[in-house]
């Protein structure tokens, strides 16, 4: 059995992570970790739940000793949007940050961990179509030049200290339980929570935007199955993924399916420039192959899906 540390459990994508894990590997072995935002109480009812900030080394390593840790999830970022706000901030949590975990990892004998690096890694000189695996890496935003340098020190700490450390390029994730934050394929969850409230969206980027995306449940099975491949069977540390592509027009049109009085303008905002930056289409052949990696869900299902749940909830 593993015992689970997942640092940035409040987050998008922690807050869903925490509860698939301690299905999987029980409740008292997976430990949620928040320093500001409060977490979900489905995530503080369930099991161990304590403060971590990345960036306090002694409080790491007293965290992974007295929890006997040998499995992380090191989640906490900050993504592109927020990250052009405040650049150095950005530099600070998702470098320093990474580089802590990294080190106490080291030091406490970590068997795996998984840090998600991001089609942010990408940047305008790179193909834009079918973005393969090993590609040009020349990002324009801070969040990207640190998923970059992140991705290389991954590699490097794999190499120089065989610390099992994997990691995958997340495109924009969809979700219905926590608001990303200030990412810029963001639309693409707000335009579900203003169907369902106002049947109204104004969207921050242009209609014919196309960005790859994934959906909830099909994110959490890729860092789990990440998590539990053979090591033997694979040929690097970071895998692209993706789960679909589409535009902003065309989730509208989706929708639209569904609530026939929804209405959506478009309103650009400095995301735009950010969006434009990053592949359309992601070539995920290499995660398909070593790892097995294959999406559940495409943009009808999704949607169905969202809505379904959203329409419960709010
Ligand atoms: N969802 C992220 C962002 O928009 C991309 O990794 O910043």
């Amino acid at each position: 059995m593993r015992r689970i540390l997942v640092i940035g459990a409040a987050g998008q994508i922690g807050s869903e992570l925490v509860p698939e894990l301690r299905k999987k590997y029980g409740n008292d072995n997976v430990i949620a970790t928040g320093r500001k935002t409060p977490l979900p109480d489905e995530v503080k009812e369930n099991g161990p739940v304590i403060y971590l900030d990345a960036l306090e080394k002694i409080l790491l390593s007293k965290v992974l000793f007295e929890y006997e840790i040998d499995t992380i999830f090191h989640m906490a970022s900050i993504l592109s949007a927020v990250g052009e706000k405040m650049p150095q901030a950005a530099w600070n949590i998702n470098i320093n940050g990474l580089i802590n975990v990294l080190e106490a990892s080291r030091a406490y004998g970590i068997k795996t961990l998984i840090w998600p690096s991001s089609i942010a890694a990408f940047g305008p000189t790179t193909p834009r179509e079918n973005t393969p695996n090993t590609t040009i890496l020349e990002p324009t935003t801070m969040y990207g030049i640190s998923k970059v340098a992140g991705e290389l020190l991954c590699e490097y700490y794999y190499h120089k200290y065989q610390l099992d450390v994997r990691s995958i390029r997340l495109p924009g994730i969809i979700s219905s339980e926590t608001l990303p934050g200030g990412g810029t394929t963001d639309y693409a969850v707000e335009i579900f929570y203003e169907t369902i409230r106002n049947k109204q969206y104004t969207c921050f980027l242009r209609e014919d935007t196309v960005l790859p995306m994934m959906y909830m449940p099909d994110c959490n099975k890729a860092l789990i199955d990440l998590l539990e491949a053979d090591n033997s069977k694979l040929k690097r540390r970071v895998y692209n993924i993706t789960g679909m592509s589409f535009s902003a027009g065309e989730i509208a049109s989706e929708i639209k399916k569904h609530f026939k009085e929804f209405t959506i303008d478009y309103k650009p905002d400095f995301r735009q420039e950010i969006a434009d930056s990053w592949p359309k289409s992601i070539d995920d052949t290499l995660a398909r192959k070593e790892w097995g990696w294959e999406p559940m869900y495409n943009l009808e299902s999704m949607t169905k899906d969202m809505i379904e749940k959203l329409s419960k909830r709010l």
